[in-house]
């Protein structure tokens, strides 16, 4: 959060302190709304179309309407981002079912709220990238509909914050001895060369990193196994490694305070960190060359 930033809301943009929105808002209420977090890099948001194909099934699902076409959408992404002077940030944006005196049930004839704002991407650590992060595991207590991008995020809040009273970078949850993920990142477990990916079911958000992923793997000729992980295969693995929007994929090194594997980052993690740094290069020199075109 910077002084100059300038926010969209529900159709306007204004500096963030003048933004303001009616208390009644459901979304301030209930929690009911939901959001995307994109990475830009180089002024070029990463991977847009599939985070606004997220957003749009996720509206969906809770039967709020699309304020926007993709159209309006990309414009209102772009916009954003030409109007702040760093090259890395990422663009968050919300919508909520919109402003209705206080009843549980959808009210009828009501605009979603959207809101949309941009902050200046902070670099990775170099020391998360070369030591890896701690983590801690902690039962996943959040609902059953954990594949939607919801603003109401308690569950996902409070596992944070064990894993910060624990010294720990982040959590690995886990329902029923399964693993699920992290409080705000996918986990992946590597075990004999072979990447495991818990299914993209109701349990956990498919991250647009999932996929992503899912591609670097297959381009780097690493086996990429999609299926349920007992907890014991995450705690005897031989890498661990997180992903999210911000933290792009990051090795996990300590797990309830012992090591993880050797403990330091591992050679799967590696070859992903460096396919995912191709990656990002290729976003950008792609759309320098149609803005040269
Ligand atoms: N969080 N799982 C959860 C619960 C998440 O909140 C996130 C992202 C992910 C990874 O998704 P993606 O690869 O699309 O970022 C998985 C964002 C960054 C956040 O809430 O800030």
């Amino acid at each position: 959060m910077t002084d100059e930033q300038i926010v969209y809301l529900n159709g306007e943009f204004m500096p963030l302190a003048e933004a303001r929105v009616p208390v009644l808002d459901r979304g301030f209420i209930f929690g009911d709304g939901v959001y995307e977090v994109a990475p830009v890099y180089g002024r070029v948001p990463f991977r847009w179309t599939q985070h606004h194909a997220r957003l749009v099934r996720n509206l969906g699902k809770l039967r709020i309407d699309d304020p926007m076409d993709a159209a309006g959408w990309r414009g209102l992404v772009d916009a954003l981002v030409a109007r702040h002077p760093w090259d890395d940030q990422f663009v968050y944006v919300q919508v909520t079912r919109g402003v209705a005196k206080r009843d549980h049930a959808f009210p009828k004839g009501v605009r979603p709220t959207v809101f949309a704002m941009s902050s200046p991407l902070p670099p990775i650590p170099a020391e998360q990238i070369e030591l890896g992060v701690a983590t801690i595991t902690l039962p996943d207590e959040r609902w059953l509909h954990c594949d939607i991008k919801s603003i109401s995020l308690l569950g996902n809040v409070l596992a944070r914050q064990a894993a910060v009273d624990a010294g720990a970078a982040e959590c690995v949850m886990f329902r029923d001895g399964w693993l699920t993920e992290g409080s705000s990142s996918n986990v992946w477990v590597v075990r004999d060369g072979r990447v495991l990916a818990p299914p993209r079911d109701n349990l956990i958000l498919e991250g647009i990193r999932y996929g992503l992923l899912e591609a670097l793997c297959a381009a780097e000729g690493v086996p990429f196994e999609v299926r349920p992980i007992a907890r014991d295969e995450v705690t005897s693995a031989d890498e661990l490694m997180l992903s999210s929007a911000t933290k792009e994929v990051l090795p996990i090194t300590r797990l309830d305070g012992r090591p993880v594997g050797a403990g330091v980052p591992g050679p799967v993690y590696r070859r992903l960190h460096a396919a995912y740094q191709r990656a990002k290069a290729a976003s950008t020199a792609e759309a320098a060359g149609r803005a040269a075109r």
